[in-house]
């Protein structure tokens, strides 16, 4: 199938453009630069051997995206276009709704004018809350407690909505829950420059940038008292989507949603720990005072997933910990010409490796 990858240059999207290759699709990137970097499409066409075009549109830019479904042949659409924070308080959750919620409006109507039927999207556990009955199940009562886990469920309701009134559109989402880890060649993983993720914070201090490690919470009621996370590896997530692709003739209804997590639950300690031992590395750290609305723990009820999927995550925190420092410790900056967020191909702004968070947030 010809598969129109939203978002494909980011972090998700470069290891899902590879798995969709690999299981024999045809792939073509769109992707507005805004966090995502050129140079991954193009490794991801070194690990693949297949040309994979780009165009750096913004999804939201119904003109673009058309001119983009007019030429391109597109029969399904991967979505994983979107912010994964609300961003700075001066850009705040309005210009956060608008980009998560306005692309998928676009995607939605060129998918409607140009008959193709066939969604797989990211969401997120965020939906569930902080105080979500654990393991959470995809039926469950969603209590979302951020503008990112709003905007979650809201694009999730959307797409339920359009799935069910438009006559055969069938959609399916993956709740992701924390995703860590790197392709294994080690030419592709989350740029540090950008300072998120609990991995790549600690590889910095590894690496010598941090002092510590600050980790958000000492007195959660988990057995070493840090929050407790589902981590999965970023290549089983992306194996996930190319799963749910399959099964979409498969499904009940035409709208479905699967949690794309493992069902273990690991806290910070133990990541930190098995970071040290597969690095090699002693990673210093300090508790720090939680942000409100942090879970104490989170994970997911895989069943569904495996049942409807045949999915599951394969690789371990091992597994992880040793891809992401295979990436990070080759790519310190991350890609090249990347400085957290900042586009130089679009203006210039020098290269410089800028820390973005000074502590080490749990994704979702
Ligand atoms: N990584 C995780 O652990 C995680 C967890 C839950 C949900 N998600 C969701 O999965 C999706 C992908 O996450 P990611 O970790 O790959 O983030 P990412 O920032 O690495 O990738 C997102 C990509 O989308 C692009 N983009 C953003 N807005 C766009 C627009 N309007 N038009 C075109 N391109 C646009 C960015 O440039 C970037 O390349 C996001 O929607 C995120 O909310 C991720």
């Amino acid at each position: 199938m010809r598969i129109l990858v939203t978002g494909g240059a980011g972090y998700l999207g470069s290891h899902t453009v590879v798995a969709l290759v690999e299981a024999g699709h045809d792939v073509v990137v769109v992707d507005d630069l805004s966090r995502g970097n050129p140079v991954a499409v193009s490794r991801a066409e070194v690990l693949t051997g297949q040309r994979i075009p780009l165009h750096a549109v913004d999804v939201a830019d119904i003109d673009a995206l058309e001119r983009i479904f007019d030429t391109e042949r597109v029969e399904a659409v991967v979505h994983l276009a979107g912010r994964r924070t609300t961003g700075s308080r001066a850009q705040g959750p309005l210009d956060f709704y608008e980009t998560n919620l306005g692309a998928t409006f676009t995607l939605l109507r060129c998918m409607v004018w140009y008959g193709v039927d066939r969604l797989v999207a990211a969401s997120s556990a965020a939906v569930y809350g902080a105080r979500a009955r654990v393991p959470s199940r995809e039926d469950q009562t969603v209590r979302t407690d951020s503008p990112f886990g709003r905007a979650a469920g809201m694009t999730e309701q959307v797409l339920a909505d359009v799935a069910h009134a438009q006559r055969g559109l069938r959609v399916g989402m993956l709740r992701c829950f924390t995703t860590a880890g790197a392709h294994p060649s080690g030419t592709i993983g989350e740029p540090a420059a950008r300072g998120e993720g609990l991995l790549t914070a600690m590889g910095q201090v590894a690496l010598g940038l941090r002092e510590r490690l600050d980790v958000r919470g000492g007195d959660h009621p988990t057995p070493d008292g840090t929050p407790m996370r589902d981590v999965v590896h970023v290549d089983d997530v992306a194996a996930g989507f190319v799963a749910a692709l399959g099964a979409l003739d498969e499904t009940d209804g035409p709208f479905s949603v699967w949690n794309a997590g493992s069902g273990r639950p690991a806290s910070v300690l133990d990541v930190l720990r098995t970071f040290e031992t597969v690095t090699g590395h002693r990673v210093p750290y300090r508790t720090v005072a939680a942000p409100a609305g942090t879970a104490a723990v989170s994970y997911a009820d895989p069943a569904l997933a495996e049942d409807e999927l045949g999915w599951r995550p394969v690789r371990d925190l091992v597994d992880i910990c040793a891809d992401h420092w295979r990436w990070q410790s080759r790519n310190p900056a991350g890609y090249p010409g990347l400085i957290g967020g900042e586009r130089p191909w679009r203006g210039g702004v020098g290269h410089r490796l800028r820390l973005v968070s000074p502590s080490a947030p749990w994704g979702a």
